[in-house]
């Protein structure tokens, strides 16, 4: 492979970056507000798949109440340190590996992103999303959150194109009424789409987000 190319697939990665961050925070702290937004739609022993879990804190809490939860991330010894600290907590399962790349996964009646598509690059995109439709139950639901074209921090960086930029690490940009487009056409109905700020404030940020929630026809 060319040395441009394999540069790029770092970057877009950043899997360097990612493992860094959580070595220097290993342990999950409160759940996010999108997971709290979600947990009311969640029924009790049914499967979610995180994808790109980080630190587990969102998994964490949804297993706590009680849901099954497989959570996946690329950070292999982030997930071997949950795997061991949260051995205790039920229906709770850290898998490392490429959200991008699954293999096929039975029963999951609901998917979980949150901060992670914006993680990847168009290609990704498309193989996540695919991958999606083929995984998960029909009426299951694939819950959403992800940064904006409209957030402040679009076009800060190096401009790798396709609205994605990097900084000390990738962030691609997303385009409301394209990430619609892209889940209905891949046999998804669109039952809730929001953007704006005010939904992921940390610390001082306040970053335009776009929520959304897709149901599996
Ligand atoms: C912004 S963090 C969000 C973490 C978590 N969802 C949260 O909200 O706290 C993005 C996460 O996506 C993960 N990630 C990015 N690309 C990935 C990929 N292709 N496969 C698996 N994980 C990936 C990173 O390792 C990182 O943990």
């Amino acid at each position: 492979m060319q040395r441009d190319k394999i540069q790029l697939m770092d970057k877009s990665t950043s899997l360097t970056y990612w493992e860094r961050y959580y070595n220097e925070h290993r342990d999950p702290t409160h759940c996010s507000p999108f997971a709290s937004f979600v947990l009311p739609f969640l029924k009790e022993g049914k499967k979610i798949v995180e994808l790109g879990c980080g630190n587990g804190r969102d998994s964490i809490f949804f297993a706590k109440e009680n849901i099954n939860v497989l959570a996946v991330d690329q950070c292999k010894e982030e997930l071997d340190y949950l795997n061991s600290k949260f051995e205790a907590v039920n229906h709770l399962k850290f898998m490392d590996g490429d959200m991008t790349n699954l293999p096929p996964i039975p029963d999951v009646q609901y998917l979980y992103s949150r901060f992670t598509i914006h993680a990847i690059d168009q290609e990704a995109e498309k193989r996540l999303i695919e991958w999606s439709a083929e995984n998960l139950n029909k009426n299951g639901l694939f819950f959403i959150e992800v940064r904006s074209v409209k957030d402040e921090l679009c076009g800060k960086g190096e401009a790798l194109g396709n609205n994605a930029y990097f900084t000390d690490h990738y962030r691609r940009f997303i385009v409301q009424a394209e990430l619609e487009q892209s889940l209905t056409k891949s046999g998804f109905d669109i039952l809730y789409s929001l953007e704006s700020n005010g939904l992921a404030v940390y610390k001082t940020e306040d970053p335009v987000v776009i929520r959304l929630i897709a149901q599996k026809k």
